[in-house]
């Protein structure tokens, strides 16, 4: 069902790899809601090939750009700009890589030409993005900014490995450039911590299924899905949320307030009796 929440406004969303990837999901739900937007991914994620499929079904302009390069990123917001004929209104983060978490390596003994670019692909990468509009004065007053994160941020989970630091720097990056977006241009800027959900980036942590199974049973409503991310994050592009920045906003169930659950409880009671 489409409210039209995103009629007339143009965006930019970044991270769309394949059907499962979050950005995938909210580009359909932005397309429903009447937005026009520009996707982006890194130009070796568009030689790939799906990215088309799904620009073709949203009538959206493909651009490449890498997400730590700020050429590229002044780029992507300038053909934007002309392409769409005008400023932008929301731009999606849904952007993360760890080598070091791909390669295997503990994190007390990561290799730390990765970690660097960890943090900047999963992290200044906001920051670029950010500054490239600023620099361009590329997003209209009132636009909305929202990042991809993880609760790994606030509290320890071992196998995030140094995501967990790209995390929180991630989420500190929101509230500074949040501030100064929306003090000079009403720009919001947020992020949301999403479930755990099943796609290239989530499925690479180690010991995922388990880890999602245990999410699930913590959370009073469940793990939260890529669908269900993508409404959240087109409420946040829309009018209705005009007050809300510089905030991390959990979408996982009710996780991050539940100290154990019941459904737990009686799993390891289970375990002990048997
Ligand atoms: N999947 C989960 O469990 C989960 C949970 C919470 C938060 N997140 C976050 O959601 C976001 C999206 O991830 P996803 O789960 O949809 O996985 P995904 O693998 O589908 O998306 C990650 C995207 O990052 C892109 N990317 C990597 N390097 C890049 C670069 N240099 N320049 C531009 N783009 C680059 C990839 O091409 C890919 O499209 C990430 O920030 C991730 O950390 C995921």
């Amino acid at each position: 069902m489409s409210y039209g929440l995103l009629k007339g406004k143009k965006g930019i969303i970044f991270g769309a790899l394949d059907p499962n990837s979050i950005a995938w999901h909210v580009a359909e739900k932005a397309h429903e809601e009447g937005a026009q937007f520009v996707l982006t991914n890194a130009p070796i994620a568009l030689r790939m090939g799906k990215i088309n499929e799904l620009a073709e079904k949203c009538g959206a302009t493909l651009i490449g750009a890498d997400a730590t390069n700020n050429e590229d990123l002044e780029k992507l917001f300038t053909q934007s700009m002309e392409v769409m004929g005008g400023k932008v209104d929301f731009v999606l983060h849904s952007i993360g890589m760890s080598p070091n978490v791909r390669k295997g390596k503990h994190y007390t003994g990561v290799d730390y030409d990765f970690y660097h670019k960890t943090l900047d692909i999963s992290a200044m990468s906001l920051h670029r993005t950010l500054a490239a509009a600023h620099k361009l004065d590329a997003i209209s007053d009132w636009g909305s900014v929202v990042a991809l994160t993880y609760i790994a941020a606030q509290r320890v989970f071992p196998d995030y490995n140094d995501m967990a630091d790209a995390k929180a720097l991630l989420e500190s990056i929101t509230r500074s450039f949040g501030y100064h977006l929306g003090v000079q241009k009403k720009i919001r800027v947020n992020t949301i911590s999403q479930s755990p959900t099943k796609t290239t980036a989530g499925t690479g942590v180690k010991g995922f299924d388990s880890f999602f199974d245990y999410a699930d049973m913590m959370s009073p409503l469940g793990n939260a899905d890529a669908g269900a991310c993508a409404d959240y994050v087109v409420s946040l592009f829309s009018d209705l949320t005009r007050y809300v920045t510089m905030q991390n906003l959990f979408h996982d169930g009710g996780f991050s307030f539940t100290g154990v659950s019941q459904a737990l409880v009686d799993r390891f009671s289970q375990q002990q009796e048997g």
